[in-house]
């Protein structure tokens, strides 16, 4: 008989992929992955998929271009295989800040990657808190567009904040504060990120009042913690009395994890749509929620 669905995991997170599966009581499908000598991928699914929809997981954060193109070369033999349908699972989509031709003479990695996906045979897309809405519309497969709050907001719940204000650190931030600041009955406060040169951003509060408050940053995603720290240091100078943030995809890249553990932020809340370190798993200021029961959830409901 054959099975209702069957996940593949791609090298980029192995983890994600084995609790995904624990969570659909299904077991991940056989392939073999290797490297030809002068660093192509080899790659081959070593069971029956014909007449199956098949998942494929691949997070495309860390060492993007090899994940992709691991992930091209999978799609392509699942699809030479007969599997039924195929969905990608691309809990973080990568190349996504590059969304518009914001200069003469620059890509959109976005829709590339968009049209990149489909061509190598994608018949579906499940991704989680995409840069910008437009991407959605670069696409003309379906595409399930999850949302890291439906498992940050429970937690944020579950801390009990008192007298919160949900603070956006950038314009980028207000559509996300917005859904923060319903679920948790708070107000908004707006910061006006400038940036100076590549490397210099100026911050100041925009709109709303932050004395006395305990300070909910969110936002899409932390890479550097830059825009974090920053903000959280324009709202403890302003009297914000604790500061928390939260945020659906740790990048956490270069000296972030040190900036975040020597910053007036108290807590980081994120998700495991990256892998996650040691480093990161020890922080004292870190704390993962999986995102594992949402995608088991959308998995489940589009069976
Ligand atoms: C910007 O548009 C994003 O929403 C994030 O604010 C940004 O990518 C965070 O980057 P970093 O942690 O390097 O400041």
């Amino acid at each position: 008989m054959r099975p209702p669905l069957m996940i593949f995991n791609g090298s980029s997170h192995p983890f994600l992929g084995v609790e995904l599966s624990g969570h659909l009581g299904v077991s991940l499908g056989k392939r073999d992955l290797h490297l030809f000598p002068d660093g192509e991928i080899s790659l081959a699914i070593l069971e029956p998929v014909q007449g199956t929809p098949v998942y494929v997981l691949q997070s495309l954060g860390i060492d993007p271009n090899f994940h992709l193109m691991e992930l091209f070369i999978l799609i392509d033999a699942l699809k030479r295989s007969s599997a039924e349908k195929v969905t990608v699972i691309l809990p973080y989509y990568a190349y996504a800040r590059q969304d518009r031709q914001d200069r003469p003479g620059s890509p959109i990695t976005a829709k590339l990657l968009a049209n990149l996906l489909t061509l190598a045979g994608a018949d579906r897309l499940i991704v989680i808190d995409l840069h910008s809405e437009q991407i959605e519309g670069f696409f003309d497969i379906p595409v399930e567009h999850l949302q890291s709050n439906e498992v940050l907001i429970p937690y944020c719940k579950k801390l009990q904040l008192e007298n919160v204000v949900v603070v956006a650190p950038d314009k980028g931030g207000i559509r996300i504060a917005g859904i923060y600041a319903k679920e948790l009955n708070a107000p908004i406060a707006l910061i006006d990120k400038e940036r100076l040169n590549p490397f210099e951003v100026e911050m100041r509060l925009f709109v709303g009042n932050v004395k006395d408050k305990t300070v909910l940053l969110v936002d899409d995603m932390c890479s550097t913690g830059g825009t974090l720290v920053n903000a959280a240091k324009v709202c403890s100078d302003l009297g914000a009395r604790k500061i928390v943030a939260a945020v659906g995809h740790g990048l956490l890249i270069g000296k972030s994890l040190e900036d975040i553990e020597n910053s007036t932020i108290e807590l980081l809340i994120t998700t495991n749509t990256l892998p996650v370190s040691d480093q990161v798993q020890s922080h004292p200021k870190i704390h993962v929620v999986s995102i594992a029961p949402l995608l088991a959830e959308a998995i489940q409901k589009s069976i």
